[in-house]
């Protein structure tokens, strides 16, 4: 069985520019959840002028809980301890932190380096063990940055390493800007499993360059069962100039079950829940296999 973490609602919706009503995201994870997805990334505590799509997040996580509590686990991304407390003070029970292996990258989108960003999670993390909170851990620019170009794998083993020492359970590599290729993903995939394990990693990619199915494949090949998407492929972070969305659930979906491996989707309502936000975003999907099966009717 393979895991997938929905982030549609988060990444997918963080970058929009036209604000969706809180009954509207609601909406959107309760498809999502009636789709058979366990775990929804459902919003993010940051700085709302930061992040305006955001600025709802205590009424849509609580919205959240009081009508789809125990269905699945619904993760909230937190940058700090102001973050932190809000999400604590309205029952999230999992938070996900997020750093980067490149300092110019941390710099615009938290307004910290690498090390300060940890420095930062250090404390949110001491309070959210003494709390009993799960954890996540989110490295961006794990391939490659838009300010820097390529980046070494020695970073992201570094920056690995510093996610498990706060605790974490599990980290999500990100491919934030779509340019990790399946050569690199294997080569950089093999050195950090051999220092932390295939089990504690996820991998993150967004479909830039289209890519992303091929390194999930790769992936695959290396053990690794945990995969972040965004239904309808919505999605891309506003500090990463032309970054499009997460790959797509469907696109996911697809290549899992040609494997042979199943995920526990129910692929007309996953289809039901990407055409929904789509529509309430006016947007078309950028997922080619969505797309084929939208004309065609089939699979
Ligand atoms: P800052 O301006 O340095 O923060 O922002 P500050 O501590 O100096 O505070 C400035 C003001 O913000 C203060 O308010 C604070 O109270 C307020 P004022 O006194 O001026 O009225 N503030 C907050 N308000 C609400 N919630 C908070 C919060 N913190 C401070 N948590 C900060 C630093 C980190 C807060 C800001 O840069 C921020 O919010 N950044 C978030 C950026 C973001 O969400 N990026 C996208 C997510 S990461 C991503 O997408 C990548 C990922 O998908 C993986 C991948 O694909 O690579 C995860
Ligand atoms: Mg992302």
């Amino acid at each position: 069985m393979i895991k997938i973490v929905e982030v549609g609602p988060r990444d997918g919706l963080q970058n929009e520019k036209r604000i969706l009503s809180t009954e509207d995201k609601f909406a959107f994870i309760n498809k999502l959840v009636d789709a058979g997805l366990k775990t929804v990334e459902v919003t993010s505590f940051v700085k709302p002028p930061a992040i305006p799509q955001m600025s709802d997040s205590s009424e849509l996580f609580q919205k959240v809980s009081a009508h789809l509590k125990d269905k699945a686990n619904f993760p909230c991304l937190v940058p700090n301890v102001k973050g932190y407390e809000t999400a604590k003070s309205i029952g999230v029970k999992e938070i996900a932190l997020f750093s980067a292996t490149s300092n110019s990258f941390t710099q615009k989108n938290i307004n910290a380096s690498v090390d300060e960003s940890f420095m930062r999670m250090k404390e949110v993390a001491d309070l959210a063990k003494k709390d009993g909170i799960k954890m996540r851990g989110y490295i961006s620019t794990a391939f490659g940055c838009p300010y820097e170009g390529v980046m070494g794998v020695d970073k992201l083993i570094d920056v690995a390493r510093r996610f498990l020492d706060l605790g974490v359970y599990e980290i999500s590599v990100g491919d934030t800007i779509g340019v990790a290729t399946p050569r690199q993903v294997s080569s950089y995939l093999k050195d950090l499993i051999s220092e932390v394990g295939a089990s504690r990693l996820a991998m993150h990619f967004h479909d830039t360059r289209g890519m992303a199915l091929s390194n999930i494949l790769v992936s695959l090949e290396q053990n690794i069962s945990v995969f972040d998407s965004s239904a309808g492929g919505i999605g891309g972070c506003p500090y990463a100039k032309g970054a499009t969305g997460n790959v797509a659930t469907e696109d996911v979906w697809y290549l899992l079950q040609s494997q042979g491996l199943k995920t526990g989707i129910d692929f007309e309502k996953l289809v039901e829940a990407s055409t929904f936000i789509l529509g309430k975003l006016e947007k078309t999907t950028e997922s080619k296999f969505l797309r084929a099966y939208l004309n065609t009717g089939r699979i």
